[in-house]
């Protein structure tokens, strides 16, 4: 258990020293916790972030995942020493265990994860955070944190997976303007860009991500998941195989939907008359 912070990490949970979890009313609250290197991603912190990943997804006490920093950083990237220079001095095959670690959570399990997540960006976002930023669902930052693809100023590429990440969110023109120039740019400009979804005043981030949390803890959760895994599947399919995959989606939805939500909302809507898909949720039991 780390004494760096003022939060205490769950019981039962893999984690606790580059990671720290903590539950409120569903929302698992995961913070990187490195704050002294501002939260840079090393080989051990991506190790625990798969073991937490795994539990949480069959967490009871997690609803819906918040990626956090502790301290000012949200993440200064991938740890120029313990990932980079670590990395360099091994054999091909640790060096690619070591990749395959970090892959794992930073996109492939947060793509497709079973529960819905929000980056809350409190302060420092650069590099290779970039990637896990933009593997979460929503993200909301800080107005005035600071992004920066500064690669290009310490002579590499953004590498990782960053230049496929970014070019799934942002325009070329300004995808390619800041991975050539490397200039920072502030949450509210992160927001223009299309990487975040609200850009806050910093005493407000907490509270707003928040109610985004619990506005995504009252839906169904079979129905959100199967929206967003829908979502994400479909934008890589043409018109035709999208029309068919989302309705066979529908059926299956149909088959595995515990609540059956969607004989429930028809019902309400159309039988019972007691709501209106266009002004609210329907009743769930
Ligand atoms: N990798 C390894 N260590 C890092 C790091 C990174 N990406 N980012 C910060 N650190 C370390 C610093 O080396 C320093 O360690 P030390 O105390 O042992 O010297 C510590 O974190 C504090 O960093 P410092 O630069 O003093 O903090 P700051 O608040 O003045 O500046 C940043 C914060 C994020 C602007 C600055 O640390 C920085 O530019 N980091 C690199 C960002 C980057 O280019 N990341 C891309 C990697 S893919």
């Amino acid at each position: 258990m780390t004494e760096k912070t003022e939060y205490k990490h769950a019981d039962n949970l893999p984690g606790g020293d580059n990671v720290i979890v903590d539950f409120e009313d569903g929302i698992a609250w995961v913070r990187f916790n490195r704050p002294e290197k501002r939260n840079a991603m090393s080989v051990g912190l991506a190790e625990e972030m798969n073991e937490i990943f795994d539990a949480l997804e069959v967490d009871d006490r997690c609803g819906v995942i918040v990626l956090t920093g502790i301290g000012d950083a949200w993440s200064a990237g991938m740890d120029l020493k313990d990932f980079f220079r670590a990395t360099d001095g091994l054999s091909d095959v640790h060096r690619h265990r070591a990749y395959r670690s970090t892959r794992a959570w930073q996109w492939r399990t947060l793509m497709h994860y079973a529960k819905p997540t929000i980056a809350m960006v409190n302060g420092w976002c650069f590099g290779g955070a970039f990637t896990p930023l933009i593997c979460c669902d929503l993200a909301v930052t800080d107005e005035k944190a600071v992004f920066g693809l500064s690669e290009i100023n310490w002579g590499v590429i953004p590498g990782g997976v960053v230049s496929k990440a970014i070019s799934t969110l942002m325009g070329d023109r300004e995808a390619m303007y800041y991975v050539m120039t490397g200039e920072k740019f502030t949450g509210a400009r992160a927001k223009e860009l299309g990487l975040v979804n609200e850009a806050v005043p910093a005493e407000q981030l907490v509270e707003r991500t928040r109610e985004l949390a619990k506005i995504l803890l009252e839906k169904n959760p079979t129905v959100l998941r199967q929206a967003r895994m829908a979502y994400k599947f479909a934008r890589y399919m043409d018109w035709e195989q999208a029309a068919e995959y989302l309705t066979a989606k529908m059926d299956q939805l149909a088959f595995v939907d515990p609540e059956k939500g969607k004989q429930e909302g028809l019902k309400q809507f159309l039988d019972e008359k007691s709501f209106r898909p266009g002004h609210g949720n329907y009743t769930r039991e």
